[in-house]
């Protein structure tokens, strides 16, 4: 339910809604959105950054919270853990129970190797679950992956890493057919053909979604695909370290055990990074759009065996975050509602930027209007917020629009008393995503640490700067059925020498070194939420 001042704001939204219906809103120009992002983007701010002073990266700045945890002490300095003890001895060890993981299990399975997959809570706890507007996929005639392409790279400022970003679009078709075939049911016209939708700053028709449970569809079918091929998993068993073999090869990890705290070894040939993002560091104060999960902790275990990052300062802040009410204060609104048509609209009734400008101009251009000189429309604890004005869907593609295309949407909201299909909605930039990560080669082995290969979130450069919506539901199914064939692969290859955990003290030396003094351990494991709710300071 709203306030009576927020109904009274609606009013203005009413007011105009009529002769916004058909309007074409313009597009900002290239310098337009250059001199946006850098005054109103959190990116480009001074604070909320910190050098990093250690390891591959050292001189380059990450968000603090981060940085903090890059040069944290491990879990196990000063404790001894035998490495002739072996609990498990596998071809290749996933880390992390989300489509990443779950895509490369799947493929190193068909592949012949004995796989471990483990996650720090349960399979399928993770972002994937969380993706509701589609997955992008260049398979309709008026595309293909060289147009695709250009959409990412443009939407990522330039700063995609080509061979990477070219794997990414080359296999979409193939993946859209192989969650297909898997039983993923995607949106489908009576004759059978796909649904596809835009995205913001994508040229053509190419999102695939199930409704607004796109990834929650998907996390379905391949978590099935998992354990109907008698993968082992392990659920609670968060890796704290990885473990290497005398020559540097990644060859396992040590686990723990969530319930007890104790101890397990892992020996692996190859080792996968798959542990998705960073959203609940809550960096600059943001809320999140993310699983509890998501800590980051992939970034510390590869970081701290010397595995480079890049782009680990480029976050996305997802335009349409929840700003009311305060139960689903930062949850996502998803940009589906934006492709359908709803418009972004201020205190005056203006709809002020095309709703459809990709992901970090529409953010900025939000924090923009609801910034102190120009204020936007008064929402939880002073912060502030615009309008997506939700009841133009039905309005534009008739009756019915909304409940069958963003049904989770309507439900969500439905819960506190708004009606989505009657009222518009409050938003605000939520911490959705982060657009750096592990450096990898095509074919998902970290550059600079052998046999570890990376997928999903935890890799960076696919994107560039800003990833496009639909490009990460993409990348986790094309880069992790890549990673698990190539540590398959190189697990028959593959001799694992003595084990080792040198790297950890290795790396408290390099601390001392830096003069870093600190009482944080890493990986974090689990968000810590000791102040209440967190605060926008944004
Ligand atoms: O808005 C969304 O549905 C999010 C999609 C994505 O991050 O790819």
């Amino acid at each position: 339910m709203y306030t009576q001042e927020m109904l009274d704001s609606i009013k203005n939204v009413e007011r105009t809604r009529s002769e916004r219906l058909h309007a074409t809103l313009r597009r900002m120009e290239a310098d337009e959105k250059d001199k946006l992002l850098q005054e109103y983007h959190p990116d480009y701010r001074t604070t909320g950054f910190k050098n990093i002073l250690v390891g591959p990266n050292k001189g380059q700045k990450a968000p603090s919270e981060l940085t903090d945890l890059l040069q944290a002490h491990s879990r196990l300095t000063g404790k001894h853990i035998d490495l002739e003890v072996v609990d498990y001895d596998v071809d290749v060890l996933i880390i992390g129970g989300g489509g990443a993981g779950s895509s490369a299990a799947i493929e190193a399975d068909r592949a012949g190797a004995k796989v471990l997959q483990v996650t720090k809570l349960r399979m399928g706890d993770a972002n994937t679950m969380m993706a509701e507007g589609g997955i992008q996929g260049a398979d309709k005639e008026n595309d293909s992956p060289a147009i695709h392409y250009l959409d990412a790279l443009g939407g990522g400022h330039f700063s995609n890493r080509p061979e990477l970003l070219s794997r990414l679009v080359h296999d979409g078709p193939l993946a859209i057919k192989w969650l297909s075939d898997l039983g993923v049911m995607f949106d489908k016209k009576p004759d059978g053909t796909m649904i596809t939708t835009h995205g913001g700053g994508t040229s053509r028709k190419r999102m695939h979604a199930a409704a607004d449970y796109s990834g929650a569809e998907i996390m379905r079918v391949v978590r099935d695909e998992v354990q109907n091929r008698g993968i082992t998993t392990i659920d609670f068993a968060p890796a704290i370290e990885l473990i290497l073999d005398e020559e540097g090869k990644a060859s396992g990890a040590v686990l723990m055990n969530f319930d007890t705290g104790e101890y397990s070894v892992v020996r692996a040939k190859t080792v996968i990074i798959a542990t998705g993002g960073a959203g609940r560091l809550h960096y600059q104060g943001f809320p999140t759009s993310n699983h509890y999960g998501a800590t980051a902790d992939g970034l510390i275990l590869g970081y701290r065996v010397g595995a480079e990052l890049l782009y680990q300062d480029a976050i996305q802040y997802h335009p349409t975050g929840v700003a009311y009410p305060s139960q689903i204060f930062g949850a996502l609104v998803t940009e589906k509602v934006r492709s359908l048509g709803a418009q972004l609209i201020n205190r005056d009734g203006i709809a002020f930027m095309n709703p459809l400008e990709t992901r970090d101009v529409a953010a900025a251009s939000i924090i923009r209007e609801c910034s102190t000189n120009k204020e936007g429309i008064p929402a939880l604890d002073g912060g502030s917020a615009v309008w997506l004005d939700t009841p133009m869907i039905d309005d534009l593609h008739g009756e019915g629009t909304i409940e069958k295309g963003i049904p989770g949407m309507l439900r969500m909201y439905a819960k506190f008393g708004i009606d989505l299909r009657k009222q518009p909605i409050l938003v605000y930039p939520t911490l959705h995503y982060q657009n750096g990560g592990l450096l990898i080669h095509p074919d998902g082995e970290t550059t600079n640490v052998k046999n570890l290969f990376v997928a999903g979130e935890a890799v960076g450069g696919i994107h560039g700067k800003n990833r496009l919506m639909g490009n990460s539901l993409l990348d986790i199914i094309v880069f992790g059925r890549i990673a698990g064939k190539s540590a398959a692969a190189r697990a028959k290859e593959t001799t694992t020498g003595k084990l080792t955990l040198a790297h950890v003290e290795k790396f408290e030396k390099s601390l001392v070194d830096a003069g870093i003094e600190t009482d944080k351990v890493s990986p974090l494991l689990l968000p810590t939420y000791t102040h209440g709710r967190t605060p926008r300071k944004s």
